[in-house]
């Protein structure tokens, strides 16, 4: 398939790119860097970068939106970063108008295509669902109303747009990605190794992680499979709470988790503002679609996950 991809340069986007190329598909990357050096790994495959703002369509030769007419699916993971910064009212908006504004322009580009895409898969986070103390949370479960819950909302319904045209529309609602470095793991993993790892909040919170590679298969199957349509949660159908997490994580490390210490909400607050409560609560994810259409998660247990990302 010839597909079309933003976030390439992205902590997910990269393990999609290797692997829609290891299975034969070309790529075309749409980036705002200026230089292809973050993609040198793809340089022998089929594989192209074309610039983009991520602002408007382009006009003339430079414009991105060509190399929509043609591709048969369109991958779409751009966004400012989520937990990078502090939640100012600046950042807040930057947040939501790099997922907002660059699903609308995907859109557009999907409507003055000649030939469309058959399939737009558009990322989503669990963050849609906030937190869900135990109540078991599947597809069906109805949106929270905090910010990362309405950013969510919102950067679905930009996505099915895209349905108007006749393309089918699939939103994989992320879990906390795993992955050897960066992301979530990547901040945890200095605080362990210096021996100061504990739980974040009460510890009783759900932590609905997914390991990398299943993100990136779950991420893929809407290509192959064409009855998945609309959200589907993507993380691990084995949850665990933040506590279990960290002491799982410690033991991978061979370091402590000082469970029943943990980080009080108060420090969290003052660290991350408003990010803390992302933090500080959670939900038990069913990853109830992916299930039913038999899709298999290679990692089922945090321990395996970790030990396999962890490894020397
Ligand atoms: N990682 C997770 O645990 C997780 C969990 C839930 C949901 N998600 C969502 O999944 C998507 C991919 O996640 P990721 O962890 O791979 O993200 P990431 O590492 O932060 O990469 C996102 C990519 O988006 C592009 N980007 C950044 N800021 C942008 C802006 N202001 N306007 C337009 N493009 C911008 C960048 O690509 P260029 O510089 O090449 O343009 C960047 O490489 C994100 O939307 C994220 O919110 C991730």
């Amino acid at each position: 398939m010839n597909i079309v991809l933003t976030g390439g340069t992205g902590l997910i986007g990269k393990s999609v790119i290797a692997h829609l190329l290891e299975n034969g598909h070309s790529v075309v990357a749409l980036t705002r860097q200026h230089t292809t050096a973050a993609f040198s790994a793809f340089e022998k495959k089929p594989f192209r970068t074309v610039q983009w703002d991520a602002h408007t369509l382009g006009s003339g030769d430079r414009a991105w939106s060509k190399e929509i007419s043609g591709a048969e699916a369109i991958i779409h993971l751009a966004g400012e970063g989520i937990f990078d910064k502090r939640w100012t009212a600046e950042i807040k908006h930057r947040l939501v108008e790099s997922r907002l504004t660059t699903t609308r322009l995907l859109v557009e580009a999907i409507a003055q295509a000649d030939t469309k895409p058959r399939v737009f898969i558009s990322a989503s986070a669990v963050g849609y669902y906030g937190d869900r103390h135990d109540v078991p949370t599947d597809e069906s479960t109805p949106p929270a109303t905090d910010f990362l819950a309405d950013l969510c909302v919102r950067w679905e319904k930009e996505a099915e747009e895209a349905r108007k045209y006749g393309v089918r529309v699939a939103n994989p609602r992320l879990g906390i990605v795993l992955a050897e470095s960066g992301g979530a793991l990547g901040r945890m993993l200095p605080v362990f190794k210096a021996f100061l790892g504990m739980p974040l909040g009460a510890g009783k919170q759900w932590f609905p992680w997914v390991h990398s590679e299943d993100v990136v298969r779950g991420i893929c199957f809407p290509l192959e499979n064409s009855n998945l349509e609309g959200a589907y949660n993507l993380a691990s159908p084995a949850p665990v709470r933040m506590e279990e997490f960290c002491a799982e994580l410690g033991k991978a490390l061979n370091r402590p988790s000082w469970s029943p210490l943990s980080v009080p909400e108060f420090a969290l607050k003052l660290a991350l503002g408003e990010a803390a409560s992302s933090l500080t609560g959670g939900a038990n994810i069913i990853p109830k679609k992916l299930l039913e259409l038999h899709f298999e998660f290679r990692y089922t247990k945090v321990s395996s996950a970790l030990q396999q990302l962890l490894r020397p």
